[in-house]
């Protein structure tokens, strides 16, 4: 197996091959979805492939471990020397992400409630990843809505994903990139994305809070649109705010940011992505090309 498809991965402190790699049936994780994750992307420099905005995604992995009780198993230090090992023990050319989870562990027998004196799994892994590409950018991607039906602790990253599969599911069949959520009435987020729109000139991101995740990319858009030059404003947006937005966008870890051009098959604005997208992108790049020049000169 090509090592793309079978890479050196970490768990409980073993490194081996992926498809060698093992858990027991009653862990939590597998039997509960009683676990939390982080997907970090990593981008491909003449040093390595080097992480973008690792400490925010720690950041996040901690407080989302708070939030269901689990124990971070490492520290910042310990956490940064796992990812730096993982990367090294997969050296290729191209982008990549890392996958990290943690579980609560294993129980002794099938049980809701936390058993006592459970050491949490711990996994992570190095996949490859291809980023749009340029001519998929330059047509913008297509978007279906649906109804958010998922639970109120959209804010932990949990491992419980059954409501954003059946998200996505529907995206693929309905040959879009997304499915964009409404809750009553209210835009949340997408399946794996923050969801962005532009009216006017301003950008409008849905509010902060249990209803959506904070993308790392959330606190990132507000940067670079403060950077670009473009209003940007937290607050409920409707529906109808959503239909009739000049834009559309979203923005995660392995999108970056991405622009909608078609809306539940009608086009968003002029049908092309827009003005503030273009500035947010291009802002994008130049955050990213400096945090990796500054990766390249401290991590070796
Ligand atoms: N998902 N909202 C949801 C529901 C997500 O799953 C994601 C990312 C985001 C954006 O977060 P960030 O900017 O930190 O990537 C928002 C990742 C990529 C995934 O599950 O694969």
């Amino acid at each position: 197996m090509s090592a793309d498809l079978d890479p050196v991965v970490y768990l409980n402190g073993e490194w081996g091959p992926l498809s060698e790699a093992r858990i027991p049936v009653l862990d939590r994780g597998f039997i509960f979805g009683d676990g939390v994750y982080e997907v970090v992307p990593l981008y491909a420099t003449p040093q390595g492939r080097a992480p973008f905005r690792l400490t925010q995604h720690l950041a996040r992995l901690a407080r989302s471990l708070g939030k269901i009780r689990i124990d971070n198993p490492f520290d910042d230090a310990g956490w940064r020397t796992l990812i730096a090992q993982a990367i090294d023990a997969n050296r290729g050319e191209g982008d990549a992400l890392v996958y990290i989870q943690v579980t609560r562990g294993v129980a002794k027998r099938r049980g809701h409630a936390f058993p006592a004196g459970i050491t949490p799994t711990v996994f992570v892994m190095v996949n490859p990843l291809a980023f749009p590409t340029d001519a998929s950018r330059a047509q913008g991607a297509r978007a279906v809505t649906a109804e958010d039906k998922r639970w109120l602790h959209c804010d932990i990253k949990s491992v419980s994903l059954l409501g954003n599969v059946l998200m996505a599911q529907y995206a693929a069949e309905n040959d879009a990139l997304e499915t964009i959520q409404l809750r009553d009435g209210l835009l949340t987020e997408g399946s794996s994305s923050n969801v962005w729109i532009v009216k006017g000139g301003k950008l409008f991101g849905a509010p902060r809070g249990p209803r959506i995740l904070e993308g790392i990319r959330y606190a990132l858009v507000e940067e670079l649109a403060a950077e670009a030059g473009i209003d940007f404003e937290e607050r409920e947006i409707t529906e109808a705010e959503l239909r009739d937005a000049d834009e559309i966008m979203i923005s995660s870890a392995t999108k970056e940011v991405m622009p909608i051009t078609v809306l539940d098959g009608e086009p968003v604005g002029d049908g092309r992505p827009g003005a503030v997208y273009a500035a947010l992108y291009d802002a994008y790049q130049r955050a990213k090309a400096r945090e990796l020049a500054d990766w390249a000169l401290h991590a070796k």
